[in-house]
């Protein structure tokens, strides 16, 4: 087991010197729970690599500490600029050249880097104690679901990581929006997120791309099967509500929770009470991974509305349903 740590001053102190030596630590953002390594040091970022199962070729996002130079470890441009000082700190990564600063490991060798400067209060009080910047992928077993709650991080890596920061549950559920912005005339969206499209749009002042289909299946970590359940999903546009009493081993997900007999039947969850595309994300891993432990073989899920973060919950469900 992972030993719990809190954000007092001693144990952030502490944990920053574990890392600054090489340690890693597991640690909360306002998207997922990450899993960080000092980002200058090779053997650290190994271990990351080591505890996730995370196949080499699948790079690392780095974070910074509020106020870090961003050119110590990337190209800075005109785009990066204005989109740090719009969304940062923040749910956005974004892809530039790297700096040789960074080791080969934590890009896979590719020549750029994705970077964010994360917002959650706990891990910045850590990245301040570092003044260092910290190479994190999502806390999970490569493939699997990520985690949203230190308990989260516990159940499927607690047995192979030393320590866990708790900040509480995250207040966004889904990992980051990714924009690759090396050529600043042409950004693309590699990964959709609560930084929509449209907010991008409205900062740029002009369209960004999406990444053409066939580079997403060469993409590391954009692997079209990804946050993988157990059970094997379906998609659907709405669920009837005739349908769960029909298929009691089947679990069926609605967006919004539906009007239903009391109490409510085992196989029936929901993103949402209202409809908040909010609410759902903050909701979504957290229930994938409910409906996982109480081994339904198969999964019934709706889609989002598809506009705004709805985009972003219905790309992690059509990779949970990929079938490979
Ligand atoms: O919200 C998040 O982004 C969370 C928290 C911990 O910050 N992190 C996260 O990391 O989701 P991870 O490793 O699960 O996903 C990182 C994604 C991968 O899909 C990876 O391929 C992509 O970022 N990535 C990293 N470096 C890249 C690069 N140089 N070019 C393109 N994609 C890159
Ligand atoms: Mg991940």
């Amino acid at each position: 087991m992972a030993i719990l740590c809190t954000d007092s001053d001693e144990s952030i102190s502490l944990l920053s010197q574990l890392l600054l030596k090489g340690e890693i630590v597991a640690v909360p953002t306002e998207t997922v729970y990450g899993l960080a390594a000092h980002a200058y040091d090779p053997s650290a970022c190994a271990k990351v690599f080591a505890a996730k199962q995370r196949p080499a070729f699948d790079p690392l996002i780095v974070h910074l500490p509020l106020g870090f130079p961003l050119s110590e470890i990337a190209e800075e441009n005109g785009l990066s600029r204005l989109l740090a000082h719009a969304f940062w700190p923040g749910p956005l990564t974004l892809v530039l050249k790297k700096n040789p600063r960074i080791p080969d490991i934590v890009t896979a060798g590719l020549d750029s880097v994705a970077v964010r400067i994360p917002r959650h209060p706990v891990f910045q009080k850590l990245l301040q104690a570092c003044q260092a910047p910290l190479a994190a992928p999502s806390a999970n077993p490569f493939g699997y679901v990520s985690p949203t709650t230190s308990h989260h991080v516990q159940t499927s890596l607690g047995d192979r990581i030393p320590y866990i920061l708790d900040g509480g549950p995250c207040e966004i559920g889904l990992e980051s929006t990714i924009l690759d912005i090396r050529n600043p005339a042409v950004p693309v969206l590699l990964r959709p997120g609560a930084i929509t499209r449209e907010d991008i749009v409205a900062v740029l002042g002009f369209e960004v791309a999406l990444p053409p289909a066939t580079s997403l299946e060469v993409m590391p970590g954009q692997l079209s099967k990804h946050y993988s359940p157990h059970s094997s999903c379906r998609l659907v546009k709405t669920i009837a509500p005739h349908e769960p009493q029909a298929a009691p081993t089947t679990a069926f997900l609605f967006y919004q929770k539906p009007l239903l007999p009391q109490p409510t039947p085992s196989n029936v969850f929901w993103l949402s009470q209202q409809g908040s595309d909010v609410e759902a994300a903050q909701h979504l891993f957290r229930v994938l991974r409910r409906i996982d432990n109480d081994r339904f073989p198969i999964l019934v899920a709706e889609m989002a509305p598809p506009h705004g973060l709805g985009l972003a919950i219905n790309d992690r469900l059509q990779r949970a349903a990929a079938k490979d």
